[in-house]
């Protein structure tokens, strides 16, 4: 999604916002523009398509001119919202008398109200978007004080924004300030920057202050002033970043997606680290507590709240809850949760599952279940984010970076950890300690079976050979492997273009079966479970009507009979079989793509981490 960076002092800040904003391309965007200031001026480049364009468009510029000289300046990669990518709706914006500039990420929800009377009162907008509201709101106020005219203009608006606000009277100074929407100070020797990602900012320190809602921040060379809109000063002291906040490299790998597929024994080891408890069929999650502080019978109730991937998680999450842990459990769409008045409360524990930990559908559901007096505990794995800051208590992932948009590590570690949860709230409750010891063994196996699930790329490869010319496919799957199957239509869609849909495997032929035309892909989960039989009769309803079957079963089982194509999972528990079976769907979904030759780690429309409603 959109992406900031910001510097003052220290030397060029040309290559320090241009290496900031590639540092930020993997999160997704459409168009990015800088803003320099010095010698009473400002200069602003924008541009629409990728960083280099921006990048040429600046080598175009004098090297002894103001490009060269300022160490002041904000940049920016816009995820077009109010308007299209276009160079004029690019950032930065700019205030009535054009020596102000904004960059802004989230959105400012009563921005048409504001335009309207700011076009009453004379301003003529340059561009579609509501950053050049804001801008002009600041321009409005701005009688030599810009923290106060940023304050000012910041009271009107509603909604999100994380924000950076340059002045040609004074490129000493940057404002920022952040609801809603990430935004992190780095501390660096003789500067200071921002940046609306940690990854921005490692090549310059590792010092860096994370903004809470409502900090607005005055930014020099050698200080930064936080306080809140009311003014009264804010305490703010830098955390050391992790090691792993550096942004990963391809290692070889053709795309950060394949690479992280690849990285899945290792990740789920990490997720599961220390975690899994063999001897007492029990799991050590020190974010849920344990004994008499643990989440323990007196929970009523178990809601996992979470979008896109992280849903998908959340909904074999509920299984698991019901099953092991006998513990009744919801999963739901976060964005839906504060609009329909849910009924929660004390009893009920709130499991916000979130990779990025800035979702803001996540985000405002955790307020919310907050607000309600529920236990809300956060599954998430970039540490210090938004969401972990408020859940306050819960369990990291420990997956490591996902550049990927295609989130992939984090499913798997996700659904590994969701398995632990529900395995200590098993015991914590009735789950007797022999099953708690199978289930155990059966997580612990997850690293090394996700090795030999790797280990398919060919017969992925070959499957996704009969599916690259088609522009639908359907994925079917029962009980936990439904959410699995919805995961791999996601997968497909998002990064190969092909139309996918999941469906409960008994669901096709309520409707969807209407669809299927001759050599219409099918993929079918028919692992060993309990109801095998009954989704082995849905994939032959399918196959009688010209689908072509792609099967995914367990190792030692027959295959569906007449598959065009077949993936096998080691044989174990079904609800741990998940883990496995997203694997191979995963591997699938990735060589549709690159054989329809799609842009893998960038996919169109769609950005890393979704900081907007
Ligand atoms: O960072 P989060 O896990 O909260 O992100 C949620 C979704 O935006 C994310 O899973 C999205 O669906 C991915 N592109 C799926 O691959």
């Amino acid at each position: 999604m959109c992406g900031i960076i910001g510097v003052v002092g220290g030397g060029p800040a040309v290559p320090i916002l241009l290496g900031g904003l590639r540092r930020l391309e993997y999160r997704g965007y459409d168009s990015a523009g800088l803003a320099l200031a010095g010698d009473g001026a400002l200069l602003i480049r924008r541009s629409v398509g990728k960083v280099a364009a921006l990048a040429d468009k600046v080598a175009g510029d004098p090297s002894d001119g103001p490009v060269g000289r300022w160490s002041s300046g904000i940049a920016h990669t816009r995820w077009a919202t109010h308007g299209a990518p276009t160079e004029a709706n690019a950032h930065p914006h700019f205030d009535r008398s054009g020596r102000i500039a904004v960059v802004h990420n989230g959105i400012i929800e009563n921005y048409r109200a504001l335009r309207a009377r700011l076009e009453s009162s004379g301003h003529v907008f340059a561009s579609e978007t509501d950053t050049e509201v804001l801008a002009r709101l600041i321009g409005d106020r701005h009688h030599g004080d810009l923290k106060s005219a940023v304050i000012g203009a910041l009271r009107e608006v509603e909604g999100a924004y994380g924000i950076a606000v340059l002045c040609a009277d004074d490129p000493s100074r940057l404002i920022v300030a952040r609801k809603g929407s990430p935004l992190c100070v780095g501390v660096a020797e003789g500067r200071v920057l921002v940046a609306s990602d940690p990854a921005a900012l490692v090549a310059h320190t590792r010092q860096v202050i994370h903004l809470d809602d409502g900090d607005v921040a005055v930014l020099t060379a050698d200080s930064v002033e936080v306080s809140g809109l009311d003014l009264r000063p804010r305490h703010r002291s830098p955390d050391e970043l992790p090691a792993e906040a550096a942004v990963a490299e391809r290692d070889g790998h053709e795309h950060f997606m394949h690479k992280e597929m690849h990285e899945q024994p290792e990740s789920v080891r990490n997720a599961l680290r220390g975690r899994v408890d063999l001897v007492n069929g029990d799991s050590v999650l020190a974010g849920l507590g344990r004994g008499e502080d643990g989440e323990d019978a007196a929970v009523r109730r178990a809601i996992l709240l979470g979008c896109g991937t992280s849903l998908h998680a959340c909904m074999v999450g509920k299984f698991a809850f019901e099953e092991l842990a006998q513990l009744p459990a919801e999963a739901e769409q976060a964005a839906e949760f504060r609009y329909r008045n849910p009924l929660v409360g004390p009893d009920d524990l709130v499991i916000a599952v979130s990779q990025s930990g800035e979702t803001a559908d996540t985000l405002a559901a955790v307020k919310e279940a907050r607000n309600r007096g529920a236990r809300v505990r956060g599954l998430v794995n970039v540490v210090g984010s938004a969401i972990a800051r408020q859940t306050g208590r819960g369990v990291y992932l420990h997956v490591g970076p996902e550049v990927s948009v295609a989130s992939t590590k984090a499913f798997t570690g996700q659904v590994s950890v969701l398995l632990l949860m529900a395995l200590r709230l098993g015991r914590a409750r009735r789950l007797s300690r022999e099953r708690g010891r199978e289930i155990a063994m059966e997580i612990d196996r997850i690293p090394s079976m996700i090795e030999r699930v790797l280990e398919l790329e060919s017969a992925a490869i070959r499957a996704a050979e009969r599916m690259v010319e088609s522009e639908h496919a359907f994925f079917l799957g029962r009980g936990p492997m439904h959410p699995v199957a919805l995961e791999g239509a996601l997968k497909l869609k998002e990064i190969s273009y092909v139309h996918a849909e999941g469906y409960h495997a008994a669901e096709l032929k309520h409707g969807p079966i209407a669809l299927l035309t001759e050599g219409t892909p099918v993929v079918v989960i028919a692992n060993r479970s309990p109801v095998r039989d009954k989704t082995l009769s849905n994939a032959e309803e399918c196959r009688a009507r010209g689908a072509g079957i792609i099967s995914l079963v367990t190792e030692g089982q027959e295959s569906v009979p007449g598959a065009w194509g077949e993936l096998r999972i080691p044989d174990c528990d079904p609800l741990v079989a998940t883990v496995p079976a997203a694997v191979a769907l995963q591997l699938l979904a990735y060589h549709v793509a690159r054989l329809r030759g799609c842009p893998i780690d960038q996919p169109r429309n769609l950005a890393k981490s979704v900081t907007v409603e």
